[in-house]
């Protein structure tokens, strides 16, 4: 998709289409709208006063030839209330628009951004939005459609900020595609994507971004003593990998942090021999969100260059229930030393995360944050609209909500109280890889992985409710959403 900001007046654009919003209520129209108001000779006031245009959050009018228009169509999106309204919205607003005109063959459209939002941030937001919205899972379809949008002007934007519009432009373009990278690795079915053919698509993504990266193979892994990762690992035919990543700023300060990016990236969850059920178990390719999770921010973070170092750490496996499978009742020694007795075969990612955690830690790193689809329980606990946040020290936490609500995430801070870790002691080792089966059971997986990150700042996203939609939204297509990439980019661009 081609994205251009214009210069000429908005009204005189050569387009399928022009896209504008409008507000909840909003029947005086004002500045831009109120002049193609008066062009289309009251149109849109009439169409307000009968009810057909209420500016309700999503509401899609669209008007054929509009008089005093170039572009061949007009389409109000709502964009609900404006004591509500934030910038961020505008990314909803864009990619709804994408996704209604894309379907009805429209190639080429103008977005006209209104008086309150003309900077930066704003066109930023539009930005991400068209791009992620553009995105289809249907690479493997032979009768897919390729009703790309092939370009969009970006016209009310305040042109005298020249440089900084065209820098956040470029900004969302590389968070977006980003985003859309790690969602094309999580659609991918899983004998399309094993632990060695994710690090081949890390390989060549970190040399395309000018980033490090060094794989570790089943030799490394087991002179590393990574038991809690190979124990998985060993009930598959696959051999695992450790895929690490690392972005370097140009003038690294000594002691200065390092941000460790821990993703969980199992390939296939069949469960092990706590196996599964078959409903729905094809989902769980997608077991390997946390992993491309990180991936994708570190793509990002290539391009945008933060004055931190960051290393991604991404332990890829298979979880399967083969004959040297390990067994409810074993004890693995996990990389740190701690033993782990394995109630539950399918409690596989914590496993796999204590070592991807304790090594991130021994690479340097000095904050924290994992993303992993760790728990059924967390969709339980906040279903489909929030990440379950947690971390500790409480403080190093709310940074990174700050960052979320900047980038318009959904994401909700989860307790970890002393009482919950009592809930993972094991009668026969150090601790149990699943809780006492009296609820909270996302909390007591963060309280795993925060065995091996110990005093460490860290926070864990659990994304486990939130990586994959099964219901296509106004802006997303169904499947991989992309979650937290946006969030975890911020953060690093702030640190
Ligand atoms: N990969 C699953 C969690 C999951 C569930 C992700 C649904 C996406 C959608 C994870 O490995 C798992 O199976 N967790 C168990 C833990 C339990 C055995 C303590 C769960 O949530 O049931
Ligand atoms: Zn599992
Ligand atoms: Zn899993």
């Amino acid at each position: 998709m081609q994205i251009q900001l214009e210069t000429q007046p908005y009204s005189s654009i050569q387009a399928d289409a022009l896209v504008t919003y409008v507000f909840d209520k909003e029947n005086k129209f004002d500045g831009a709208l109120g002049d193609i108001d008066r062009a289309m000779n009251g149109r849109l006031s009439s169409l307000a006063t009968s009810g057909e245009l209420t500016g309700k959050s999503l509401e899609l009018v669209l008007v054929h030839f509009p008089e005093g228009l170039a572009a061949q169509r007009l389409l109000l999106v709502g964009a609900g209330k404006p004591d509500k309204f934030a910038v961020s919205d505008l990314r909803k607003i864009a990619g709804t628009a994408v996704r209604h005109l894309k379907s009805r063959g429209v190639k080429t459209f103008v977005f006209l951004t209104r008086e309150g939002e003309r900077g930066p941030a704003a066109a930023q937001a539009a930005v991400e939005g068209l791009i992620v919205a553009d995105f289809e899972s249907d690479k493997y379809r032979t009768d897919r459609k390729d009703r790309d949008i092939q370009c969009v002007s970006l016209a009310g934007f305040d042109t005298a900020l020249g440089a900084n519009l065209t820098a956040a432009i470029d900004h969302g373009r590389v968070v977006a595609e980003s985003q859309n990278f790690a969602r094309d690795l999580i659609n991918e079915p899983s004998n399309r994507l094993t632990p060695r053919m994710l690090a081949a698509r890390a390989e060549a993504m970190a040399k395309e971004a000018g980033l490090g990266i060094e794989v570790l193979d089943e030799r490394k892994i087991a002179e590393l003593k990574m038991g809690a990762l190979i124990g998985v690992a060993q009930g598959s035919v696959e051999p695992p990998r450790v895929i690490v990543v690392r972005y370097t700023p140009e003038n690294p300060r000594l002691g200065a942090p390092v941000l460790g990016l821990v993703g969980k990236a199992v390939t296939f969850d069949t469960g092990g021999i706590s196996i599964k059920p078959a409903n729905n178990m094809e989902k769980m390719k997608y077991d390997m969100g946390g992993g491309a999770t990180m991936l994708g921010a570190m793509r990002a973070l290539a391009a945008l260059k933060p004055s931190v170092s960051v290393i991604a750490v991404i332990p890829a496996t298979e979880n399967m229930p083969g004959g040297r499978a390990q067994k409810p009742g074993d004890v693995q020694v996990a990389m740190s030393g701690k033993t782990i007795e394995v109630i539950n075969t399918d409690a596989e990612g914590r496993l796999i995360l204590a070592d991807g955690i304790f090594y991130a830690r021994k690479l340097g790193c000095t904050h924290l944050i994992d993303a992993a689809t760790l728990t059924g329980a967390i969709e339980v606990a906040l279903a489909n609209v929030n990440v379950g946040a947690f971390g500790t020290p409480r403080e190093y936490l709310d940074r990174f909500l700050e960052s979320a609500k900047a980038v318009g995430e959904k994401m909700w801070p989860m307790p970890m109280d002393d009482e919950y870790e009592e809930m993972i002691k094991s009668n026969i080792a150090d601790i149990r890889n699943t809780g006492s089966g009296k609820g909270g059971g996302a909390i007591t997986g963060a309280w795993f992985l925060k065995e091996f990150a110990e005093d460490t700042p860290w926070i864990h996203l659990d994304i486990a409710s939130t990586c994959w939609v099964d219901d296509g939204r106004p802006w997303l297509a169904k499947g991989p959403t992309g979650v937290a990439i946006r969030s975890i980019v911020d953060f690093a661009l702030k640190m």
